[in-house]
């Protein structure tokens, strides 16, 4: 049996559905909520007990639950699973869904570290993004969760259509005044199926301009390092020590365990995906079979372009002995990545290859480049 460390748990239910939104999240469906913690606590009880250094609860929105039912999930997750000495135990929350007692119920069954999806400071901007918070409760949510739990972040959506610099710099002024020592800080993307991409085909959204991009990535890690929150990805920041040690494991392709609609685990070369809509996926744990799961071995290509996406993303960037590992050699890469260090778009150091910061709002496009 492989030693798997890592643990992700989804809940795809949210008050509603925000429109650049791609996750497997889905609105409504309360009725629905009690079945779907059994479900998810029968498969948990079907993965091997840890134990795991971090789980994450993510969605969707797991603050949705009810308390009753946030409670049932936590104690049963406690029941079964082992965690490692200091472990490291995240829970997604949306402002929306945030109050003192859930949070309470989290931290008193374990959860060590909460991730709040802010989003945006300004009320126009949350209204353009279809949030079911405003800035008030944002606020309020981030100092309930500050007294809750030791560790806490937030994520902001940038590049929006009409964000101005000005608004940019007031919304990561909310690290400091919650003397958060972690943020995410996501461009916005028009992701195929959202309502928002189906809005830009009609013509009444409009990407923003690559250097207005490039001047925004700028100012988010500036602003940010000047917190002493340090870029370690693309899109996150932490002071040293405080990086979520659950996302590393993704981007330093750990194996991770998952359980819930949609959820995809990652064990030894295989992938597995499972049934992404709530209702069948309750059904196919009743069924105890896993018939709709879906179950790929990596190939030796998919793992070399994973060593190669995944990396760039991080500070540290991919280390030129992991590319040798999965069977990509220097004479292949090597003219490529001279091209970018010429253009200012690569570094490399200490046998790593790293994006420039000017490469990160084009980092797609330098990473297809570099691939096989
Ligand atoms: C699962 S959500 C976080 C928790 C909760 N569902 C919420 O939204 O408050 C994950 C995060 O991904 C980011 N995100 C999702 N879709 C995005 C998009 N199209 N462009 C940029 N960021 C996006 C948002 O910052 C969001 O907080
Ligand atoms: S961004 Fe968060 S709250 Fe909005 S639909 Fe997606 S998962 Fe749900």
């Amino acid at each position: 049996m492989p030693d798997v460390r890592h643990l992700y748990l989804h809940v795809p239910y949210c008050q509603a559905k925000c429109p650049y939104c791609d996750f497997n999240s889905i609105a409504g469906r309360d009725d629905e909520h009690a079945a779907y913690v059994q479900a998810l606590l029968a498969e948990v009880r079907r993965l091997p007990r840890g134990p795991y250094d971090t789980v994450f609860i993510g969605g969707g929105t797991p603050t949705l639950l009810g308390p009753r039912l946030l409670e049932g999930l936590l104690a049963g997750l406690r029941d079964h699973l082992l965690l490692a000495d200091g472990y490291e135990w995240t829970c997604e929350a949306n402002p929306g869904s945030s109050d003192a007692e859930r949070f309470a119920i989290l931290a008193a069954h374990g959860v060590n570290r909460l991730s709040l999806g802010v989003q945006s400071t300004h009320d126009h901007h949350l209204a353009f993004l279809g949030r079911v918070h405003r800035g008030a409760e944002a606020e309020r949510a981030l100092a309930l969760a500050r007294a809750a739990v030791p560790r806490v972040s937030a994520d902001l959506i940038m590049g929006l259509p009409e964000q101005t610099s000005a608004e940019l710099d007031a919304d990561l002024e909310l690290y400091r005044r919650h003397d958060l020592a972690h943020a995410s800080v996501y461009h916005l993307t028009y992701e195929t199926g959202t309502e928002f991409h189906a809005r830009r085909a009609r013509g009444e959204l409009a990407d923003i301009a690559p250097e207005r991009s490039r001047a925004l990535f700028a100012q988010a890690w500036d602003g940010l390092a000047a917190l002493g929150l340090e870029a370690y990805e693309t899109s996150n920041f932490a002071r040293a020590g405080q990086e979520s040690r659950h996302n590393l494991a993704y981007w330093l392709r750990r194996d991770y365990h998952a359980a819930g609609a949609g959820a995809v685990s990652t064990v030894a070369g295989v992938r597995t995906t499972r049934e992404k809509h709530p209702a069948r996926y309750i059904a196919a744990v009743a069924a105890g079979d896993g018939a709709l799961w879906k179950t790929e071995h990596l190939t030796a290509a998919e793992l070399l372009a994973e060593t190669w996406m995944l990396g760039l993303r991080l500070a540290g960037g991919v280390a030129t002995a992991d590319l040798a590992a999965a069977g990509d050699h220097e004479e292949r890469w090597r003219p490529r990545a001279d091209a970018l260090i010429g253009e200012g778009l690569l570094e490399e150091r200490t046998g790593h290859l790293t994006l420039t910061r000017a490469a990160r709002a084009v980092q797609d496009e330098v990473t297809v480049y570099l691939l096989p």
